[in-house]
């Protein structure tokens, strides 16, 4: 059982759509924890259910979207349907008190990628999140020779960082976004790519459009989100030749299931 007391402040939320928001939160006690990009954290509020025991959390992993050092802290949160804890999130208001974990976790981190290697991330939904805080963190520092965002989401509505990303690929030439939209109709507005990651992860065309061979020995590939997502990428990226990657035995392949 988590127990803890309200120790962070939502100062701001932007919502993309009515059930994704990015969410803006900053702790009382500063400078907060050190981390990596791409680590996470865990959010939480009084568990309502419970008021015998007043101090009782219900509390998720996040992934923080801002860079070390900056605050407020940034996430990106899905609102799942019933979900004991994103559907409070969502109903909380600028100026609400949170819980938020002082440690953080996690190893999609872009420690193991050597300099001279492509970074290939891999989102789908609010998976992009830990990528996010890569690319603030290192695109202008030359951590990787070339990277590549593939995203997937359901609508186009969806790619809640849609203008900074275009904005980082106009600036930056060693960087690709290639954003995917899976469901909405024809007549949504999106001109873009359409159909799930993996048709988009076809050696030839991927080569076309990234300047970056799909090869275990040109890149890294970090995927982060739908555990099916992952699974399916995952076995793509076994056939070309890619392990994945463990303290013991490294390997090119990085993964965050959020569930
Ligand atoms: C390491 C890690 C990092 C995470 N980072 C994020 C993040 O940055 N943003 C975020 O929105 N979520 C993230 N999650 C998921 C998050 O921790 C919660 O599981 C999610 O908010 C649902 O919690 P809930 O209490 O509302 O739902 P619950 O009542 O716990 O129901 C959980 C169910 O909701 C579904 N679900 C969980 N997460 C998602 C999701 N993101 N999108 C769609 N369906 C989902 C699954 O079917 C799951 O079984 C992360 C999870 C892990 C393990
Ligand atoms: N399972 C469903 O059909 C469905 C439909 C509507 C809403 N929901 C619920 O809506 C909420 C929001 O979900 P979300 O859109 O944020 O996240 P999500 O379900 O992970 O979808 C995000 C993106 O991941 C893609 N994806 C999912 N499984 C994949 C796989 N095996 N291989 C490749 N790509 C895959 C989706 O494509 P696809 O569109 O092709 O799946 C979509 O473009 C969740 O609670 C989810 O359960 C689920």
């Amino acid at each position: 059982m988590e127990l803890g007391l309200p120790n962070a402040t939502l100062v701001e939320r932007r919502d993309v759509t009515a059930s994704l928001a990015r969410f803006f939160v900053v702790p009382d006690r500063e400078p907060w924890t050190s981390f990596e990009p791409g680590q996470f954290t865990n959010l939480g509020l009084l568990d309502t259910e419970t008021p015998e025991i007043p101090t009782r959390l219900v509390r998720r992993a996040y992934s923080l979207v801002s860079t070390p050092g900056v605050l407020p802290l940034e996430f990106y949160v899905r609102r799942v349907r019933g979900g004991s804890l994103s559907e409070r999130l969502f109903a909380l208001r600028p100026g609400a008190r949170l819980w938020l974990d002082e440690r953080v976790y996690g190893r999609l981190t872009c420690e193991p990628l050597p300099p001279e290697r492509a970074a290939l991330f891999v989102a789908s939904g609010t998976g992009v999140a830990p990528f996010m805080s890569m690319l603030r963190a290192y695109a202008s520092a030359g951590r990787w020779t070339r990277a590549v965002l593939v995203e997937s989401v359901r609508e186009a509505s969806e790619f809640g960082y849609r203008d900074e990303l275009e904005a980082l690929a106009r600036e930056r030439s060693e960087f690709t976004w290639l954003p995917t939209v899976t469901g909405g109709g024809e007549h949504d507005g999106w001109i873009g790519r359409r159909g799930r990651i993996q048709t988009w992860l076809e050696p030839a065309s991927f080569a076309a459009s990234t300047r970056v061979a799909l090869r275990p020995d040109a890149l890294h590939a970090f995927l982060c989100g739908n555990p099916e997502m992952i699974e399916a990428v995952g076995g793509l990226l076994g056939e070309l030749g890619f392990r994945p990657h463990s303290r013991r035995a490294p390997g090119e392949v990085h993964v965050e299931r959020y569930w």
